[in-house]
């Protein structure tokens, strides 16, 4: 594991025969798994493995909204809960949420009210807790991806999957899923999401310096690896009422 600290970044985010330090070509996605329906006692559940990062999300309602003062009386509300444990990172984090949680669990929510139809839901929560249990950079965008998942899960009325990856420069280049050190020691990071319903962006978040003419040039290239992360999110999706039909089978079979 590298460590995040920065007087000992590595000089080159490149080796010698191109590839980037973990060993991806410029547009390669780092190894994608997702699972879902794991939790058995939240409405939704979903599992996702992203590269180095491993994040949970559960996903509740509609339901009573708690304080009730939270409440609109015109449309339900959506809450974002991300949450960092404190083993996720190689210096120990905080336990108490802090006011990076705060903000992306704020900007996770942007992103996915868009999606939501929350003005047939008066009165009502939608709630979504986000675990990273271990990080490497992207999490946001990881999280963003897994919670749309969860709320596939829930069955809950959905205009589209939300899918969200962060493109950036490394030593000059422009890559797209930035890992943990290519995230603290590159020069541009910037974390988007895509609402493929209408093929809009839901998140667009820049640090650092790149050239204005470069941004065309990497959302065309985060649009196209999304492109494949949205097809794992879609396969497992399938996958869960493949399983679902296949026992129902099963079972017919077996009262034959
Ligand atoms: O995770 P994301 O890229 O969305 O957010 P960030 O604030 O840019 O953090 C980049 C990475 O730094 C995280 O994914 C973690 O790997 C790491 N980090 C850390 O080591 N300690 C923290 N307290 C926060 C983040």
């Amino acid at each position: 594991m590298v460590l995040l600290i920065k007087d000992e970044y590595p000089e080159k985010l490149f080796q010698e025969n191109g590839k980037r330090l973990d060993g991806r070509d410029k547009k390669e996605l780092r190894p994608i798994k997702m699972e879902v329906d794991i939790l058995k006692n939240a409405d939704g559940s979903a599992y996702i493995e992203w590269g180095n990062n491993k994040i949970f999300a559960a996903v509740f309602g509609p339901r009573e909204v708690h304080p009730h003062h939270l409440s609109k009386p015109d449309k339900g509300i959506l809450r974002v809960f991300y949450r960092m444990a404190t083993y996720s990172v190689f210096d120990r984090k905080r336990p108490a949420p802090g006011r990076r949680e705060k903000e992306i669990s704020m900007i996770i929510a942007d992103c996915l009210e868009p999606v939501l139809f929350l003005e047939l839901y008066p009165g009502t929560a939608f709630e979504i807790f986000i675990e990273v249990i271990d990080a490497d950079g992207g999490t946001r965008c990881a999280s963003t991806t897994v919670a749309s998942l969860a709320l596939a899960d829930a069955g809950i009325p959905m205009k589209s999957l939300v899918t969200a990856l962060a493109v950036g420069k490394i030593d000059g280049e422009l890559v797209v899923d930035l890992s943990g050190i290519e995230d603290k020691a590159g020069e541009g990071d910037l974390p988007i999401a895509i609402t493929w319903f209408n093929d809009e962006i839901s998140l667009l978040q820049f640090d650092g310096e790149m050239d204005l003419s470069e941004l065309d040039t990497i959302l065309k290239d985060a649009k196209e690896a999304a492109k494949k992360i949205y097809e794992i999110q879609v396969n497992t999706l399938k996958n869960k009422y493949i399983s679902i039909q296949n026992n129902i089978e099963k079972e017919k079979g077996g009262e034959d």
